[in-house]
């Protein structure tokens, strides 16, 4: 079912939910906000109540929740039908699991209905989700359920191929998602256990400080880390979704992020359904064609995207011209830089100004933002949402004056900050400076009127179309190839992906380098960790720059491709 035109026209009102940035931002209290939830009168917390069972019980019972279309699958649930599905998968799986409250499961599956039904199903037995990017290879996987002792896991029969079971002893159950299945007393086929299931279920409540999601993330060094969120999140995600998404109740929404990433649950899925608005859910892979068709045929109101996204459409060229998008009325990015010349054209072909938006997987929501009501600086990331505390700090943690490059750093304590790295203490401690400041990892200065402006990476963190990938993972994965002595990895600047991912390899002994062995290397990678995570630029060295103790000096390969000054090379090994 797509939305009539009627629909469409039924007014949106012209006001913008956040209409006065700076009051707000000088008397706004989280406190506050925690009224609009059912938990504040009933003292029961959980956020998959919140996001459907609440409007299920309400007037917008038969209000569209999910449209669902990958081109062959055009499907659509109301609030009540997700909350029945979810009943389901929720009954299913305490019913066949050992479940229990905090336990982890694992989602790894293409964006579809059933990724969205088991998510939510899971977040009511109050276990913990975690989501996997379906281009993960066997590698990224085994880590990822190796290191929070996962469960359950919930796939495809393609994917389950990608998973080494027999690495994995606390693995218990498999569902499957697909055709084909045969069930065993450890593999189960989740939709035809779910058709016999009840679509009652008695939701599993929590503390507001419980474990909800664990989405991994990469660092500039060591393994994946685990961050771990909490179910208090959903107080930021639904306030932010009303003043930075503006979503009203007319709306269509689009996220284009895969919930493997944070940008795909924060706002693919809590967002919008702790405000009871429709989303669009728009499975397969990128084309412009697809894309357009998308925003015109569903007449979306709401787009959240990424600048590489955005260049790439750009590229498509007049293509445009035969979609009609008057429907849309604001867009937004997130995830890297956001170019003035993207913005320009946004408002030359969109007719909106892209609004930028920054924050990370560790801050859980929103953090600094361009608001629909605010000015915008092109190229200013904008400025912290109300309730929130940024700064710019130097390496000591002291504040600096406006206009002087430093630290990105918010002050701690926010509603959806991130609660652990799982299982590291170490690691998350390493995030603060003098237990106030959470110190982002960014560096940026603010200007004058209280914008921030992004500078880059402190660390040597790669963002790629959008994608963060640690240079760490990339170089492990090069050096189990039997022909790599020696691994570095980089981010390159990129015009359409913003950086790309270039490695500087020394061979073994006796090995020719050759274009065969390049692409060799690229399919390694390609299919042992994932194909974004592999490097599309590789040059080959007799010898890469090292300390003396033996770290590879990305900074040292960084400046060769840039042709810049190496700095200080007293830690080089001679
Ligand atoms: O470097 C910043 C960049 O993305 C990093 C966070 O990546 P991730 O945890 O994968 O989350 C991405 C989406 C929530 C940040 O440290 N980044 C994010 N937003 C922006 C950005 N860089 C520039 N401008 C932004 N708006």
């Amino acid at each position: 079912m797509q939305v009539s035109d009627k629909d469409k026209l039924q007014a949106i009102p012209a006001y913008y939910l956040l209409q006065d940035y700076e009051a707000t931002a000088a008397t706004h209290r989280w406190e506050d906000v925690e009224k609009q939830f059912s938990w504040f009168h009933t003292g029961e917390v959980n956020i998959a109540y919140e996001a459907i069972d609440r409007h299920a019980e309400s007037s917008r019972k038969n209000k569209v929740a999910l449209y669902y279309d990958d081109g062959d699958r055009k499907e659509t649930y109301t609030f009540y039908d997700m909350k029945c599905k979810t009943n389901q998968v929720a009954n299913v799986l305490q019913d066949k699991t050992t479940l229990v409250k905090g336990d982890r499961l694992f989602i790894y599956m293409p964006r579809q209905p059933e990724l969205y039904f088991t998510l939510l199903g899971a977040l009511k037995l109050g276990v913990i989700v975690g989501p996997l990017f379906e281009a993960f290879m066997e590698g990224a996987v085994y880590d990822r359920l190796d290191d929070s002792d996962a469960k359950v896991l919930v796939t495809t029969p393609s994917l389950l191929k990608r998973v080494p079971l027999d690495r994995l002893p606390k693995l218990e159950t498999v569902f499957l998602v697909g055709d084909d299945i045969e069930e065993t007393d450890s593999v189960y086929h989740l939709t035809r256990q779910m058709s016999q299931a009840s679509e009652q279920f008695n939701i599993t409540w929590v503390a507001r400080e419980d474990g909800m999601l664990l989405h991994y993330t990469s660092g500039s060094t060591g393994a994946p880390k685990g961050v771990l969120h909490v179910h208090n999140a959903m107080i930021q995600q639904y306030q932010s979704a009303q003043w930075v998404l503006d979503l009203q109740e007319q709306d269509i929404y689009w996220c284009t992020a895969d919930p493997g990433w944070v940008t795909g649950t924060a706002y693919g899925i809590f967002g919008p359904w702790l405000n009871g608005v429709t989303t669009l859910v728009v499975g397969g892979r990128f084309s412009p064609q697809n894309w357009y068709q998308a925003l015109a045929s569903y007449h979306v109101t709401v787009w959240y995207s990424a600048p590489t996204a955005f260049r790439m459409l750009m590229g498509a060229g007049e293509m445009v011209k035969d979609y009609d998008l008057s429907s849309l009325r604001h867009v937004l990015s997130v995830g890297e830089p956001l170019n003035p010349e993207v913005i320009r054209w946004g408002i030359e072909t969109l007719g909106h100004r892209i609004h930028d938006t920054w924050w990370m997987t560790e801050t859980g929501a929103h953090m600094i933002c361009n608001y629909p009501s605010m000015a915008i600086k092109p190229g200013s990331m904008g400025k912290p949402l109300p309730g929130i505390y940024a700064t710019i700090v130097d390496d000591q943690g002291n504040e600096v004056k406006p206009y002087t490059m430093g630290n990105l750093a918010i002050r701690k304590g926010w509603p959806a900050m991130m609660r652990a790295i799982w299982g590291n203490q170490e690691r998350y401690d390493a995030y603060f400076l003098q237990g106030e400041w959470y110190v982002s990892g960014d560096s940026a200065y603010q200007d004058e009127d209280g914008y921030f402006w992004f500078q880059g990476r402190v660390d040597d963190v790669i963002m790629t179309a959008g994608e963060r990938v640690g240079p760490f993972e990339v170089e492990s994965k090069l050096l189990e190839h039997p022909d790599v002595l020696e691994a570095g990895v980089i981010g390159k600047p990129d015009p359409v992906r913003g950086e790309i991912i270039k490695a500087f390899i020394a061979l073994r002994e006796g090995v020719a380098p050759s274009e065969q062995l390049i692409t060799d290397i690229q399919n390694f990678v390609k299919t042992g960790l994932a194909a974004h995570a592999a490097p599309r630029e590789i040059e080959f060295k007799d010898k890469l720059p090292k300390t003396r103790s033996g770290k590879i000096m990305r900074r040292v390969l960084k400046a060769w491709e840039l042709d810049l000054p190496t700095g200080d090379l007293s830690t080089m090994e001679d």
